[in-house]
């Protein structure tokens, strides 16, 4: 069976009591009980990470391709400036989608750049828990399909 694994950045632990105007009222695990049951119909597999640490994050990536087939990573406030885990990324064998909650695309100018999404296939963005719906919506097809060049 594909394993996926759903990795989310710093803060994002506190989603449901965390700027709710920006980031909704859902919590981390009702977001993660949607995936689970999306990828329980898809029979795929997922394990979820969530750490407000930039080295443990950097390592589950170096490590994943050992164990799954894909990432999708909401790296939080580390989007915008950790070169740390765009590296980890970039040299990853398996294919990686970036989420975000918010439209980063609409917030302060420093949200505005991601030094991860050009080493990712791609990135969703605005949709709050939609975003990550969608991102293994896509992930569930490419490995289908088995294809994502
Ligand atoms: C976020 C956007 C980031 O700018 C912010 O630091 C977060 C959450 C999002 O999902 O909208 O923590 O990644």
């Amino acid at each position: 069976m594909n394993k996926i694994l759903i990795i989310n950045g710093p803060n994002l632990n506190l989603l449901g009591k965390r700027e709710v105007e920006i980031y909704g009222e859902a919590t981390l695990e009702d977001i993660n009980n949607e995936l689970t049951a999306k990828a329980n119909k898809a029979q795929v597999e997922l394990e979820f990470f969530q750490s407000n640490h930039e080295g443990e994050i950097v390592e589950k990536i170096q490590k994943a391709p050992a164990e799954f087939q894909f990432i999708i990573i909401n790296p939080a406030a580390f989007t915008h400036y950790s070169i740390a885990i765009r590296d980890a990324v970039a040299s990853t064998k398996i294919p990686v989608i970036e989420v975000h909650l918010s439209n980063i695309y609409a917030r302060e100018n420093f949200r505005t750049e991601s030094v991860v999404a050009p080493v990712c296939l791609g990135q969703i963005s605005g949709f709050g828990p939609l975003s990550y719906q969608a991102a293994l919506e896509v992930a569930i097809k490419l490995l289908k399909k088995n294809s994502w060049r």
